[in-house]
């Protein structure tokens, strides 16, 4: 099976877990944007959605969808989004993207995160995936420099801004063997505004399409 159609199939299971009329946090990146195209389904249990990032609320309003912003809300019940990698702890790489600040943010004031994604994105251990850093433009050469020591190799993403207005950095070649300590370590570089690990707080169910089901774990 091609990985757009088991995009749809995880994306179409996702619809299950909303029961009742709700503000839904929705994340980022294609196998969202499909999730949004299958919300007119669900219409009525939609109360309002907060959005991880301005491309996914464009989409969430060209469908006609209430967006709300998260400081009026406070803690939302749901949030669906996407991931690049995930173990089996439920922990993941995201932000391939760009979107992981807000995502996170979402993420960390959601009762329940749903992450959607297809059988390739399942590793044993994160890191195969760059991680991306959203960091302060000013401190650029400063935070490779620590990824570096942390033996890493990290790269500019070219002609990138993210909608906060900062520029990502793609480090390759991490050895993650403690996901937890490294999200935290990073955090507390100066001029990081979060990085791509969610490992302190992972999600709290992974839909993971191989083609014939979407298992649940
Ligand atoms: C966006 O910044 C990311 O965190 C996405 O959730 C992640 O990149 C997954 O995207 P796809 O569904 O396009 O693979």
């Amino acid at each position: 099976m091609h990985q757009d159609d088991k995009k749809t199939q995880v994306a179409e299971c996702a619809l299950e877990f909303i029961e009742t009329r709700q503000v839904l946090g929705v994340g980022s990146g294609s196998t969202v944007n499909i999730f949004i195209g299958m919300l007119d389904k669900i219409r009525t249990k939609i109360e309002a959605c907060v959005s991880s990032s301005n491309a996914s609320t464009k989409l969430l309003k060209e469908n006609n969808f209430k967006v709300v912003d998260l400081k009026e809300i406070g803690k939302i019940p749901i949030y669906v989004d996407g991931a690049d990698e995930a173990n089996k702890s439920l922990q993941l790489i995201k932000g391939g993207g760009g979107a992981l600040t807000r995502e996170k943010i979402i993420s960390n004031n959601s009762e329940k995160f749903i992450c959607i994604i297809d059988d390739s994105k399942m590793v044993s251990q994160l890191g195969k995936f760059p991680l991306p850093i959203e960091v302060i433009p000013m401190a650029q050469s400063a935070v490779a420099l620590e990824m570096i020591k942390l033996g890493g190799r990290p790269v500019l993403r070219e002609n990138f801004t993210t909608d906060n207005g900062n520029i990502i950095l793609d480090v390759h070649n991490l050895k993650i063997n403690e996901p937890i300590e490294l999200e935290q370590k990073i955090n507390n570089l100066a001029g990081v505004v979060t990085n791509g690990l969610f490992a302190i707080k992972p999600a709290n169910k992974l839909l993971v399409a191989d083609g014939n089901s979407v298992k649940e774990m």
